[in-house]
């Protein structure tokens, strides 16, 4: 089905100079941007997005590297997004990732691992609406 998931290059990938890259990615894959925008986010906002993590012990050293420096969040539409763009990025850890896939291409750490998208429609669903507004979604007519 057509479905939408929420994506992040994160502040690595930026720095990295890898934005076209990763968006070409997804395009060549058959997702559209439907939205986009870079951000430096604060430590309250990358604390809210990840609050699922509190109490992790990774938690501290993620809002850090998130804070870091800017990164672009975009929505992703498409047949299957979700697991499509899980399929793109490839495992977490990018020591685990397929030959191929954008943690295995632009990430070596585990921790600074290039994108984040969403696990599931109702995460995306939670996650896009904590970043965009629905004025600054723009569904494609073509
Ligand atoms: P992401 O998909 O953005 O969701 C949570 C992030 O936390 C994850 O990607 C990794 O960047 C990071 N993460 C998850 N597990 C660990 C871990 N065990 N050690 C360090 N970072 C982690």
């Amino acid at each position: 089905a057509l479905q939408r998931t929420f994506s992040i290059v994160k502040p690595n990938a930026v720095a990295d100079n890898n934005i076209g890259a990763i968006y070409h990615r997804f395009e060549t894959a058959g997702l559209k941007i439907i939205a986009s925008k870079m951000l430096h986010l604060s430590k309250e906002q990358a604390e809210g997005f990840y609050a699922e993590h509190k109490g992790r012990p990774f938690f501290a050293p993620l809002v850090e590297f998130m804070t870091s420096g800017p990164l672009m969040v975009q929505v992703l539409e498409g047949e299957d997004a979700v697991s499509r763009n899980r399929e793109i990025m490839g495992a977490t850890n990018p020591a685990d990732a397929l030959a191929g896939t954008l943690r295995a291409d632009y990430a070596t750490e585990m921790r600074e691992n290039a994108v984040h998208g969403s696990d599931a429609p109702e995460s995306a669903a939670r996650e896009i609406a904590y970043f965009f507004s629905d004025d600054e979604i723009c569904p494609r007519t073509r």
